[in-house]
């Protein structure tokens, strides 16, 4: 196994992830244990909530990527960014935070509300070369029994979907819509989200369902070769 996870709040100090250099290495330690050997570690970027300036975020960074050992998943910068007004003046000046070295970038919306002409900037960010990756679309009402919106995202940006929602961990509805997304087709990928050490082990439960009912050869598409996929630029189908 060597997975790739593209969402995960193990930098520390910056969000509501990892307090302390301890536990960003319990999770690292975690993660290994899951088979990943690529992390890309996403520090929110939401205004009036958690908006940790970039300097801060590097410095975390470096810390932690001094600090880990050989068995660790390698690290790849990146950040979740918010779908709200910083979001949109960096989009203006292209300085979005993108996965490191790459075209593609962690985007969430508020769960109650679609973003007027979402579709549209989604479609924008492709025809300029972008990957847009939306994060735990599982939680967005608007796409709950929408499968006509749903497909329409989809083909302008990546679904990523958490695997704690899947094993039912972040609520009943994002639990039965996290499966239907993965049933249907809909899923390009899943992501740990890891908040803390426990959020890994119900990453775990996500997985093995996905094994159970899609097949581990579903869980090597969604969990290794599509997030490869992403950091190379593309959209997967
Ligand atoms: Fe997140």
């Amino acid at each position: 196994m060597s997975f790739v996870d593209l969402h995960c709040h193990v930098l520390h100090g910056l969000d509501d992830g990892s307090p302390d250099l301890a536990t960003s290495l319990a999770m690292l330690d975690a993660l290994a244990g899951l088979g990943i050997t690529e992390q890309c570690v996403t520090p929110h970027q939401k205004a009036s909530q958690y908006l940790p300036d970039l300097a801060a975020i590097d410095a975390a960074y470096a810390v932690l990527d001094a600090a880990r050992k050989p068995h660790h998943p390698t690290l790849r910068l990146a950040a979740e960014n918010m779908w709200d007004d910083v979001f949109y003046r960096r989009a203006a000046a292209g300085t979005v935070p993108h996965y490191a070295g790459t075209k593609a970038f962690l985007v969430e919306i508020p769960p109650p509300l679609m973003p007027p002409n979402m579709r549209e900037r989604l479609f924008q960010f492709r025809m300029a070369g972008e990957v847009p990756v939306l994060a735990h679309p599982e939680r967005y009402h608007g796409l709950w029994d929408n499968d006509e919106l749903t497909a329409e995202l989809r083909r302008c940006c990546a679904f990523v979907i958490d695997l704690g929602a899947i094993a039912g961990f972040h609520g009943k509805r994002e639990s039965k819509m996290a499966r239907h997304l993965l049933e249907k087709g809909f899923a390009a990928a899943v992501a740990t989200d890891a908040h803390q050490v426990g959020d890994i082990a119900q990453a775990q439960q996500g997985l093995a369902w996905i094994d159970k009912k899609l097949g581990h050869a579903a869980t090597v598409r969604l969990f290794d070769h599509a997030p490869r996929a992403i950091l190379r630029g593309e959209l997967p189908d």
